[in-house]
């Protein structure tokens, strides 16, 4: 997935393009480029790596030009190299593109039968080689849309012509597209976060949708070629977001902020004075749920999973939980008294929205629980719970977790309630250990030091193991992503029970295993599988909320969460696993806010 931005103005656009970049780079950082055109000339520039490089390159060498068009590329055709980057670019004709085309290969044939070359490695040059020859005989209109009746895939672009200074086309199916507003100034992007700088109104394109940019005006079309009118929204202030004050990196500020994530999430659902919880207007009346399915992708599929387990505690409906890219190709029975809830952080990430459609196609309910509400999967379901937590700019998602964590906590206890599944004094006590919260948050993040030294622990090994049962397992699962995403370390999420079917044969002598054990109904079970790995050599650093238990000479190091409610103890023991991938690769040098070969926000599938 990429990033793209559009600008057609009456002054030169470059360094917009490259602050848009910049924002978008949570799209993609392998390579990046831009394309403007002055003196009727496609002025291509592109570099690998982060945008920076780029904006260096403009530095020594300035393009000029009233319109423009450029891209962050997140590699799927062709490795991250300067010949990849996008623009890819014709004489005439300059694309920018995010997404696959399907059928790549085959028009390449084609065309390369009717001697046409190809310069890169990319799916994205066909577009250019297709609009190219189309011009020959049609307007730039209709030569976008002869070429995208040729197109298979799931896609966006944005399309600069040499022969008409005036104007940018932006078409869309599948992946997101934006059109953003302002004086004598009009903007095409991936997303209204790459625009939010310049302008707050924006429209956005819907699946076959084509538009035209002019500095003064945009025309829509859809895909029958129809011309049609787009609602225009208004966005919201971005408060502050790409300031990372003292911190060293965002991550950093991220996870030490997630007291007050947590705070300003709970202020919007629970009532101070009734001690009750603000949800209104469910899709269906919870008394008639028939069953829960909870879809996601990466971190937010673990937080779907842990969601689960409240669910299944609080609730007498039955749960299920999916990943969006299985559960997408799944032959499902769907029915109309299922709620399907969709939880991811961006909003745009192709899989989960795909999955959201399905559901659409099928008539059922559906609800989102999305950090940004602008975003398609907000804009697509029937019903939103925004988690508050404020913009996420750390590649590795960590203050979103916990905000889709206590969402779907407060959703578990709201629908409980509203079924009379859970008796009034438990609901209260729950509402009230809840708003205690973030200060245990708080008393959390405390840990740093302690885990610091834990972390050193990693910096010679092999690999690692994350073990927890119960709502502990999730937690596992999610340490050893954030592991492995911010270090490059091998680790492996696992439940505890079932190590002695498999996994056991990985211990060796000094292998750092993290058992995830807060005092509840599984603690004993966990120690006994702890003694399992301790027995064959591993490398035990213990997480616990029970301080007792800390106090074991097989436990090579031990680290305390505060106490809470049980069911809020996967809340607070993620902080430390936060911490320690974290310090991990703080240690190891690696680049914290966009680990290698990630990306913010995955818009293929
Ligand atoms: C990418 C990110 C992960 C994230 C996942 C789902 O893979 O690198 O950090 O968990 O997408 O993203 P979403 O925006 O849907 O929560």
């Amino acid at each position: 997935m990429c990033g793209i931005i559009g600008i057609v103005s009456n002054k030169p656009v470059s360094i917009n393009i490259i602050s848009s970049l910049k924002r978008l780079e949570y799209r993609g950082y392998d390579s990046a480029g831009l394309a403007t055109l002055s003196k009727n000339e496609i002025n291509e520039k592109k570099c690998s790596g982060r945008v920076e490089e780029l904006e260096k390159i403009l530095f020594k060498s300035p393009s000029d030009g009233n319109i423009g068009i450029g891209h962050v590329r997140w590699a799927t055709h062709g490795i991250p190299n300067v010949t990849n980057a996008h623009p890819h670019s014709s004489e005439i004709v300059s694309v920018v593109h995010n997404g696959i085309i399907e059928n790549s290969d085959e028009i390449k044939k084609d065309l390369e039968k009717k001697g046409k070359k190809f310069k890169s490695q990319t799916d994205t040059e066909v577009i250019t080689l297709l609009i190219t020859e189309a011009l020959a005989n049609h307007n730039p209109l209709d030569s976008v849309f002869k070429t995208l009746k040729k197109l298979k895939g799931s896609f966006a672009v944005g399309i600069l012509f040499k022969n008409h200074k005036d104007i940018i086309i932006g078409a869309r199916r599948g992946s997101p597209l934006a059109v953003g507003y302002s004086n004598k100034e009009n903007y095409l992007g991936s997303d209204s976060y790459a625009l939010k700088s310049m302008t707050n109104k924006i429209s956005y394109l819907d699946d076959g949708d084509v538009c035209i940019l002019t500095k003064d005006n945009v025309e829509f079309y859809d895909s029958n070629k129809k011309k049609i009118n787009k609602k225009v929204h208004l966005l919201s202030d971005d408060k502050g977001i790409s300031d990372k004050g003292d911190y060293k990196n965002f991550m950093s500020k991220e996870i030490f902020e997630q007291h007050v994530t947590a705070k300003n999430c709970i202020k919007e659902y629970v009532d101070n004075l009734k001690e009750d919880i603000n949800i209104f207007n469910f899709p269906i009346k919870p008394s008639n749920i028939n069953k829960i399915t909870l879809i996601g992708c990466g971190t937010a599929y673990h937080s779907c999973l842990t969601a689960k387990y409240w669910f299944e505690e609080l609730t007498k409906v039955d749960v299920e939980t999916d990943i969006a890219s299985e559960f997408r190709y799944r032959n499902l029975k769907f029915n109309e008294n299922n709620l399907y809830i969709f939880v991811s952080q961006s909003g745009e990430t192709a899989d989960t929205a795909a999955a959201l459609d399905i559901c659409k196609k099928n008539k059922v309910k559906t609800c989102s629980i999305v950090n940004v509400v602008e975003s398609t999967i907000a804009r697509n379901s029937d019903w939103v719970l925004p988690i508050h937590a404020g913009p996420e700019i750390g590649v590795a998602s960590t203050k979103a977790f916990l905000g889709q964590m206590i969402v779907l906590f407060i959703l578990a206890l709201k629908i409980s309630k509203s079924r009379s599944e859970i008796a009034n004094d438990l609901y209260i006590k729950k509402i009230k250990n809840l708003k205690d919260l973030p200060a245990k948050i708080k008393e959390t993040l405390k840990v740093e030091h302690n885990v610091q030294l834990m972390a050193k622990e990693f910096l010679n090994a092999k690999g690692s193991m994350f073990l927890g049962r119960g709502s502990s397992y999730p937690i596992a699962l999610e340490g050893a992503l954030k592991l492995k995403e911010l270090s490059y370390l091998h680790a492996e999420g696992y439940p505890a029970g079932e190590m002695k079917h498999g996994p056991l044969a990985l211990i060796e002598e000094g292998l750092p295993v993290i058992v995830i054990a807060p005092k509840d109904k599984y603690f004993e079970k966990t120690l006994s599988n702890m003694q399992e790995v301790i027995a064959r050599g591993g490398k035990i650093l213990f997480i616990t909320n029970n301080l007792k238990e800390l106090i074991n000479e097989n436990i090579r190091f031990g680290l305390r969460v505060p106490v809470l409610d049980d069911s809020l103890s996967p809340i607070l023991l993620t902080i430390p696993l936060q911490l320690l991938a974290y310090h991990v690769a703080l240690l190891k040098n690696c680049d914290i806010d966009k680990p290698r070969n990630l990306a913010k926000s995955v818009t293929v599938e």
